[in-house]
């Protein structure tokens, strides 16, 4: 099981057979990593409607046949274009052949580049064996921590770069929260607003004893086993 950081919050999960897209903002993404016209996709996630977030997700839906997992009212929207949609709200989970998706509250705004308002979310995502929790964009709350009383998380994906979510620091507590074996960080450097010092992240993080950290360049991917 690999997963890819494709830059931003974009991520691609391989199980060796699917490949699941996770907020495929690639085009005008200056830490993009991978290109629209070739991504594969057999379903795309996404955690909310901003386009950061967003990003390609209609054009490579229809070029892939992939189906995509929104909230409700972001799901209406997409669906509109042509695209086969599976519009769980929080609480809701999508099951696929490979696995399954849970959307779950996030806290932060969401509107999408047409102007349909929503709140926000995360993922929590079975596949290979593994449990990924995709936090989406945040701030820091206490909820962050129910999907891993549920169910153990091996992975969560955290995003760190403050201004638009919460910030390094914010996220080392986060990381104690949710309560995953791994932390891999996104959401930081893409734009000036949101620099982060990922280094740093790692070090509170892995010193305070809540998870190691793996830090992805755009591109590189983390062999989940
Ligand atoms: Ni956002
Ligand atoms: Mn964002």
């Amino acid at each position: 099981m690999q997963i890819t950081f494709l830059g931003h919050s974009a991520f691609s999960v391989h199980d060796g057979e699917t490949t699941v897209l996770i907020d495929p903002f690639l085009t005008g993404n200056p830490m993009g990593a991978a290109s629209a016209d070739e991504v594969a996709a057999d379903a795309i996630l996404l955690t909310h409607g901003h386009v950061d977030h967003l990003g390609d997700t209609v054009a490579i839906a229809k070029r892939t046949g992939a189906p995509v997992q929104a909230l409700v009212e972001i799901a209406n929207e997409i669906a509109e274009e042509g695209v086969e949609v599976i519009d769980t709200n929080f609480g809701g989970t999508a099951v696929f052949p490979w696995g399954s998706s849970r959307a779950v509250p996030a806290m932060h705004t969401s509107t999408t580049p047409t102007g349909t308002v929503t709140p926000a979310g995360g993922l929590v995502i079975e596949i290979g064996g593994k449990r990924i929790y995709h936090l989406g964009d945040t701030a820091l709350f206490s909820d962050l921590a129910l999907p891993g009383q549920r169910a153990k998380i091996d992975i969560a994906i955290v995003p760190i770069g403050g201004h638009y979510t919460m910030d390094r620091h914010d996220a080392v507590v986060a990381a104690a929260l949710v309560g995953a074996d791994v932390v891999i960080p996104c959401h930081y450097d893409t734009f000036p607003p949101i620099q982060a010092d990922a280094a740093a992240f790692k070090a509170d993080v892995e010193e305070a004893g809540h998870a190691q950290v793996v830090v992805l360049a755009p591109g590189e991917s983390y062999d989940a086993g």
